[in-house]
């Protein structure tokens, strides 16, 4: 296949160029590496083709596409809040844009979306099924409701010209290449630098937040599944159904580091989900068991970091 690869210089986009190229497939990268780095593509700088560009603009991708992957949207919190506008736009216009394109190159379009989308759930492990009431004014909104608003547009696409698609609804993937620092750093990397550095790993709230960690090559690998045997039309979960606090976290990071940090709270931040589990049985039924537990995918995380 030749598959564009919107977002691909970003911390998933550029394992999962990785898996295609070992696939044998042919990848085009997009993306105007705002958050992504040209460096996460060293390995494979010569066997893809590289394209700065922002998908919100005209795009003008030459020759055949068979498969379009739009993975192009800013996704940390702390960017959330600061470019609120542009991560708008790109999950929106951006993905208007990207469906348009599949038409007129009579490609799949396969959709990053976010678990984000269930907000606080009230049934956990969470099932694609689950409706939650998002607050679309909220600091959170540009990100959750842009991205449902992503969803709606490719079913829009779906239901008036045919367009063949899959969304797929991350959960908190880590791993290799997860950008870090106080714009980009999401919890594990914050954990991880607190730790090596014996600074005390801050915790918001009471910690027992619980989120649903998956490491990379799990996440890729259920990705690289669903462009081989997911059903077009269909909605998927992707993430581990393993839920972890926040406090235990830290307390696995500190046993990994073999740090000597305490642990302090801060003010959760508003919006903040209690629960976050992954009901993925309906990839598992296509053949999907992630294979890193978190204390496995934490050391991995360590030998990056050193
Ligand atoms: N990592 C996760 O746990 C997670 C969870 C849920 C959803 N997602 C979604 O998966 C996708 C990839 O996430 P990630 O963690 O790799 O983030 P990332 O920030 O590392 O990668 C995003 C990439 O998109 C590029 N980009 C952003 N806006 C763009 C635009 N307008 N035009 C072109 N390129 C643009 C960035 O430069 C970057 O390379 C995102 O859409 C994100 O919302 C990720």
């Amino acid at each position: 296949m030749r598959v564009l690869l919107a977002g691909g210089a970003g911390f998933l986009g550029s394992h999962l160029a990785e898996a295609l190229v070992a696939n044998g497939d042919k990848v085009v990268i997009i993306d105007n590496l705002s958050s992504g780095l040209l460096s996460n593509l060293n390995a494979i700088e010569e066997k893809i083709e590289f394209m700065k560009g922002d998908i919100t603009k005209e795009l003008n991708v030459k020759g055949s596409i068979d498969l379009i992957v739009n993975m192009a949207s800013r996704a940390a919190r702390k960017e959330w809040e600061t470019y609120p506008v542009e991560i708008a736009l790109a999950n929106s216009v951006g993905t208007d844009n990207l469906a348009r394109l599949a038409i007129s190159k009579k490609a799949r379009l396969i959709y990053a979306s976010t678990s984000e989308l269930y907000a606080n759930p009230e049934v956990v492990p969470t099932p694609e099924t689950y409706i939650a009431r998002l607050d679309h004014i909220s600091s959170r909104a540009p990100y959750d409701e842009s991205k449902k608003f992503g969803e709606t547009l490719i079913k829009a696409y779906e239901a008036q010209y045919g367009l063949r698609n899959i969304i797929i609804r991350l959960f908190n993937a880590y791993g290799p290449r997860m950008r870090g620092g106080d714009m980009y750093g999401r919890v594990i990397d914050r954990f991880m630098k607190q730790a090596l550095a014996e600074e005390p790993l801050t915790v918001y709230g009471t910690g027992k937040q619980t989120r649903s960690f998956t490491y990379v090559s799990d996440t890729i690998a259920g990705i690289m599944l669903l462009i081989k045997s997911g059903k077009n039309g269909e909605i998927y979960n992707l993430g581990s159904s393993v839920e972890t606090s926040v406090i235990d976290l830290a307390k696995l990071v500190i046993e990994a580091t073999g740090s000597k940090s305490k642990i302090e709270y801060g003010p959760l931040p508003p919006g903040d989900p209690q629960r976050r589990g992954a009901d993925s049985s309906k990839i598992s039924a296509l053949g999907w068991t992630p294979k890193v537990p978190i204390k496995q995918g934490l050391r991995q995380m360590l030998k990056f970091y050193k």
